[in-house]
């Protein structure tokens, strides 16, 4: 889709720029590929030019999502180039050899991943509950076939009655839009309202009316991540569609019914966060390397574009990034995803563009 640019390199061959690209909305509408989605990572591959991809997605392993993408965008990709919403949970040592709940994503995938790919020891998730004690969420009941296709087995009872004994969750992690937010907000609110996290307790002064918050009381509940904040994401419907961020709120509408707005805290993860946004910088500069050697250490990456469709996260995240490593990032909204064009974003961008095809060639001549 380029001209023949030559891309502006330094004296060592390295060029100075390198890109971060979204997946849904830019490179792919769903499953499927975006126009000139191919021919721009190709380009950029040809020219020796850095790029990530850096998505709020997620609810499978990097490796499967990255040779899904390899195929579909029939680009070679690896993930040493890519980063999804729940990647720097991996690195939340403190709780891999505690109880965690996993939230979201379809079937056990993500119980895989936080096992299997991330090492956490003890993975329990919604529908893991839900058959062992069906009557923990009474609706769940039309959703039992698919849970019972891959629920394990609890490792402790949820024995009330025991305190000490009954199955206790250290920490809350939602990896990817969860599909049953009943059930699923059922849990979370079980855990946040428990003694310690002790499912099915009840922190003993929670629900006491007496108390100013209509008895919420914090108790060393269970801490809760969110690994992305889209209100909105583009899918294969001509409309954007409700994300992980509809569901946070959603939550939050419950929280505050229960508790009388008592505050909720939660820590959130995914663009436009600042540490989202340094974790995705320290992969791109450990691909630069990988791709040039020590020189592509040693050179300097003066600036960065990001090339997304949803105002609040991509181009949000690129224009507040403050950069530890020096880097100046650039943010290129496009018109194939959650933005369409014929209005203001609400965030400005440092460009508005058709597709990625055209973000590529602006940041090209305007790094060159
Ligand atoms: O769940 C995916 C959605 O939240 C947005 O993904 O690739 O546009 O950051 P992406
Ligand atoms: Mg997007």
């Amino acid at each position: 889709p380029c001209r023949t640019f030559q891309a502006k390199v330094q004296s060592s061959g390295i060029p100075d720029y390198a890109f971060a690209f979204d997946i849904d909305g830019v490179l792919l509408r769903s499953s499927n590929p975006l126009p000139g989605a191919h021919e721009a990572l190709t380009y950029l591959q040809r020219q020796r030019i850095p790029f990530i991809l850096l998505t709020n997605g997620g609810g499978k392993s990097e490796t499967e999502r990255v040779a899904e993408l390899s195929e579909k965008l029939n680009v070679e990709l690896n993930v040493d180039m890519f980063v999804q919403s729940h990647t720097p949970f991996a690195e939340m040592h403190e709780y891999k050899d505690k109880t965690v709940l996993v939230v979201g994503g379809d079937y056990d995938k993500c119980q895989l991943v936080a096992k299997d790919h991330y090492g956490f020891q003890n993975v329990v998730t919604p529908g893991d509950i839900v058959c062992a004690h069906p009557d923990i969420w009474p609706f769940s009941k039309v959703f039992m076939d698919y849970y019972k296709s891959f629920a394990k087995p609890l490792p402790k009872p949820i024995t009330p009655s025991n305190p000490s004994e009954t199955l206790k969750i250290d920490a809350i992690f939602v990896y990817n839009d969860p599909r049953d937010w009943g059930l699923d907000s059922t849990i979370i609110l079980d855990l946040l309202l428990s003694s310690q996290g002790r499912l099915g307790t009840l922190s003993p002064q929670n629900g006491n009316p007496a108390l100013p918050n209509r008895g919420y009381q914090q108790d060393a509940q269970p801490p809760l991540y969110y690994s992305n904040p889209d209100l909105w994401w583009a899918a294969s419907h001509p409309l954007p569609r409700l994300g992980q961020g509809g569901f946070r709120v959603a939550f939050a509408g419950l929280w505050d019914a229960v508790t009388g707005r008592a505050k909720l805290e939660y820590t959130m993860f995914g663009k436009p966060h600042q540490l989202t946004y340094e974790f995705a910088e320290r992969r791109l500069r450990a691909h630069r390397k990988m791709l040039f050697g020590q020189r592509g250490l040693n050179d300097p990456l003066r600036r960065v574009y990001m090339v997304g469709d949803n105002p609040e996260s991509d181009v949000r995240g690129a224009n507040e990034y403050v950069s530890p490593f020096g880097s100046s990032w650039r943010s290129l909204l496009v018109k194939t995803g959650v933005y369409r064009g014929g209005t203001v974003p609400s965030c400005e961008p440092s460009v508005i563009l058709e597709d990625v095809g055209e973000a590529v060639r602006w940041a090209v001549e305007d790094a060159g």
